[in-house]
């Protein structure tokens, strides 16, 4: 299992944060998501320091859809970061968390009236637009409001970047954005110009997520700096501004082979310039949106081991407390991870182990594979690089309550957000009456 960040073995214990998981799970039980505090800072400021150029302005959009709660928004609003939404969840909670409306931008294939409203009434940054009827509800809402809003349209240059097909976002029969290759896309951009309410400021693209090889990202920053100059020749419409989405991969497991987040953002930075000086563009801002690679690293969901079964055929299945509803991403996307004894962690594998469950589901495995310690009950076990998309998709499936977040730094530990308990589950329960 590959330490991240501040984790460390001492005596046989993991650590992360400097606090004992042993100690963690003592304090705050399991299932518990925990997340190293430094280590998502370190990616954040690395994030700010290496995307940056004197030729144009650069922003740094937190995709928040990878794990959004009142603490990690109060954390990106101390480092300075923007912010990107995709629900009107999402943007409530980011402004309850003090995040500045105007570092905000929404997003979403299909905003309903009232997300777009609350967006307006916030006054938030940029609002992306998806097609030509959302441009037309927007427009419409501006008009009655009398009010302006800064926005980019979607655009979809046509992109298979590798990785899994439901992360995939640019490929020719994707539901977001329009195509670049979309005969109507230069009338709706005429329109969204023209518009007196709508200042259109330029394009965003994402090509998907967790792709690891980085020319795919060259690829799309050239895709879109060329139709910005398509537009340029084509309507005489200047666009200030492009935001390149995010995706950059990361490490789940040895084959994961993520680039190197410093030299890559150094290198991407001087492709940028070079495009923009190649087709000749007035461009003053460039943003990125990573979500996974600023936050997956820094999380880790611990489990108490309850027993090991040995079926008739296939591998022992090791149950933990945990399962399908804590992280859904093995059973949704084939995902792999990694995992260790935190309390044992220097103790050498007796074998090749199931990481199973406790749903009621035969599909409930976490990890198909994972070489242990003889798993005994009462261990704890650690499955890092957990961070995004996690609890950001958990459930109750089974009436299974959430487990708590806490974020540990240089020994001290916070608690982001409780476990729920019975009675959060029934809360909108409405009992029966005959
Ligand atoms: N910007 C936009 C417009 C996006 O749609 C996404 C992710 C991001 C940025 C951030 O991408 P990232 O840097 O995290 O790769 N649930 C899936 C991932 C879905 C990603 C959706 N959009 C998973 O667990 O793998």
């Amino acid at each position: 299992m590959k330490l991240h960040g501040t984790m460390r073995i001492e005596k046989n214990q993991l650590y992360i944060g400097g606090v004992s998981v042993k100690t963690l799970a003592e304090e705050f039980g399991t299932p518990l998501y925990i997340f190293d505090e430094e280590n998502l800072i370190n990616r954040a400021t690395s994030f700010q320091h290496y995307f940056r150029s004197n030729q144009f302005s650069t922003t740094i959009y937190y995709a928040a859809k990878a794990l959004s709660n009142l603490y990690v928004f109060g954390l990106i609003r101390e480092l300075g970061l923007s912010v990107d939404v995709v629900s009107e969840g999402e943007l409530y909670t980011a402004v309850k968390a003090g995040i500045a409306p105007e570092k905000i931008c929404l997003h979403g294939n299909n905003k309903l009236p009232r997300e777009l409203m609350m967006a307006l009434n916030y006054r938030v940054g940029r609002i992306i637009i998806d097609h030509p009827t959302e441009f037309s509800l927007l427009s419409d809402l501006c008009r009655e409001r009398q009010q302006k809003i800064d926005v980019l349209l979607r655009i979809n240059p046509g992109i298979q970047a590798t990785t899994h097909e439901y992360i995939q976002t640019t490929t020719d029969d994707s539901k977001f954005g329009m195509n670049t290759a979309d005969p109507d896309i230069f009338a709706l951009i005429q329109k969204i110009d023209a518009d007196p309410y709508l200042d259109l400021k330029g394009v965003h693209c994402h090509i998907g997520s967790q792709i690891l090889d980085k020319n795919f990202f060259v690829e799309e920053a050239e895709a879109i700096l060329s139709f910005v100059r398509q537009v340029k020749t084509k309507l005489n419409i200047n666009m200030s501004e492009v935001n390149l989405g995010g995706g950059f991969g990361v490490y789940y497991t040895a084959e994961d082979n993520p680039f190197d987040l410093p030299e890559f953002l150094t290198e991407y930075i001087s492709v940028i310039e070079k495009l923009i000086e190649k087709y000749d563009l007035n461009i003053n801002t460039i943003s990125i949106e990573p979500g996974r690679s600023l936050i997956n690293d820094s999380g880790s969901i611990l489990y108490t081991v309850g027993s090991v079964k040995y079926p008739l055929q296939g591998r022992p299945y090791v149950f933990i407390d945990g399962g399908m509803t804590d992280n859904i991403r093995p059973v949704l996307y084939a995902a792999e991870y990694e995992a260790g004894l935190a309390n044992r962690m220097n103790d050498q594998p007796d074998d090749i182990y199931r990481v199973a469950g406790k749903c009621c589901e035969s599909g409930d495995v976490l990890i198909q594979e994972v070489a242990l310690p003889r798993p005994k009950t009462g261990d704890l076990l650690i499955v890092p690089a957990t961070g995004a998309y996690t609890y950001a998709m958990s459930s109750n499936y089974n009436r299974i309550p959430k487990p708590a977040v806490v974020f540990v730094n240089k020994g001290k530990t916070a608690l982001a957000v409780k476990r729920e308990d019975y009675e959060d589950l029934i809360r909108n329960d409405m009992p029966y009456t005959s």
